[in-house]
């Protein structure tokens, strides 16, 4: 029987685990051995007890990484651990090139082939944007100084806010269903015209940015195509390969941009989401757009990066005021910051995933199969190629 260790992870500000208690007992079931790091869970509220008590054996980090032949985390474990050759390392956001020389299996979850039906019970990315996009309306709604909902009080009534998503993947529409729960007036946008329907579906309004859509076709298929009358009739699709969108052209761009900042001064809170494969976040949000919102407005990035996100000059883990009195929220690690919710979500892909690999308790890889052979990031000593 294969043995699956836990660990804790040692990256700041990370409180999720990757596996709960609740995961342990169904592992248990099959007889597979777990052991868990000492404190692996405390940071999502989950205990050792409440993992020894679903059946896995409490150890030191040393101890679970010499003993467990699939270690499981959200992060891979560092360099100062004794990895050892043929072992598996299931995370998100896998490092090949550091653990190829290790002659280990990395199983990197960001590189699940996420259309595919038998794969989705295992899509960490859509668990964790899911967890992100919820996070996201709340934070939102703290940093803002008014009320969400129309509120009816003797006083007076208020009106409620209104909130732009932009972006409407995983993220983006939870974020626009939250803040709708919330009772905000919430309208989102997105290049897919695909995610323009998942935003109907929700209740929320599509954002019209003066725009006729025209659809392209094949993979690729992408147009932005000037039709209609007057002279803003633009068309902005951008549909990418495997569900995604590319990344816009500079002229497209440059007319997505001027559209959003003539649109964005309306609105109380503004929330981003948007990537694009392999690229930077798209900016969508220039400083001219943030010296047009009112203060007391927020605007919330959840593609905030090192690199640049979808608002001028946002930063992980940042808050800015402006000088015209807009707050701006460079997003972190936000589902890390709902950990209890975070972890159970991915602990489930996690053991997904776990099925898959080891359906008799046993670990055996096919790189055959269209699911490893997407996920395994370094096998034997060799970077694998990206995504599948
Ligand atoms: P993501 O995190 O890569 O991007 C977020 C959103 O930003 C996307 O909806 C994208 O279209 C949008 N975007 C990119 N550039 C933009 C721009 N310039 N302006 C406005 N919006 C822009 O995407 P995520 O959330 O990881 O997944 C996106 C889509 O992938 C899903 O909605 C779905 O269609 C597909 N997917 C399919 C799955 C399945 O079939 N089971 C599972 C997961 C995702």
């Amino acid at each position: 029987m294969t043995t699956v260790g836990v660990l804790r992870e040692t990256v700041p500000r990370e409180r999720r685990v990757a596996l709960t208690p609740d995961g342990v007992a169904r592992l248990r079931k099959q007889d597979i051995e777990v052991l868990v790091e000492a404190g692996a869970g405390e940071q999502a509220w989950f205990d050792d007890v409440g993992y020894a008590g679903a059946g896995a054996e409490i150890r030191g980090r040393d101890e679970v990484v010499a003993g467990a032949d699939v270690l499981v985390g959200i992060h891979p474990p560092g360099d100062e651990d004794a990895l050892r050759p043929g072992q598996v390392i299931i995370g998100l956001r896998t490092d090949p090139e550091r653990l190829a020389g290790k002659g280990v299996t990395a199983i990197g979850l960001e590189r699940l082939p996420r259309t595919l039906s038998r794969a989705q019970a295992m899509d960490a990315l859509t668990s964790q944007a899911n967890v992100a996009g919820y996070k996201a309306a709340l934070v939102a709604a703290e940093a803002y100084g008014g009320f969400f909902p129309m509120l009816m009080t003797a006083a007076g009534t208020t009106r409620p806010a209104q909130v732009l998503v932009l972006g409407a993947g995983v993220a983006g529409l939870q974020a626009i269903a939250t803040a709708r729960r919330l009772g905000a007036m919430v309208s989102g946008f997105d290049v897919r015209p695909a995610a323009r329907a998942d935003i109907e579906s929700t209740g929320a309004a599509v954002l019209d940015l003066g725009t006729h859509a025209a659809e392209g076709e094949g993979a690729n298929a992408a147009a932005l195509t000037a039709e209609g009358e007057g002279t803003n009739a633009t068309a902005l699709t951008a549909e990418g390969a495997g569900g995604y969108a590319r990344a816009l052209t500079a002229d497209e761009t440059r007319r997505q941009n001027s559209a959003l900042a003539a649109k964005i001064p309306a609105f109380d809170v503004v929330i981003t989401t948007a990537q694009v494969p392999g690229g930077r976040p798209p900016l969508l949000v220039p400083a001219a757009a943030l010296d047009g919102m009112r203060p007391g407005s927020v605007v919330l990035d959840i593609a905030a990066s090192p690199a640049g996100g979808n608002v001028e000059g946002s930063l992980p883990d940042t808050r800015i005021v402006t000088e015209g009195g807009v707050t701006v929220i460079g997003a972190g690690n936000l589902a890390s910051t709902v950990p209890g919710a975070a972890s159970t979500a991915y602990g489930r892909n996690v053991l997904a995933l776990l099925a898959h690999l080891m359906p008799d308790g046993v670990l055996t890889l096919d790189l055959d199969d269209e699911i490893q052979a997407a996920v395994v990031a370094c096998h034997g000593g060799q970077i694998r190629g990206e995504r599948a």
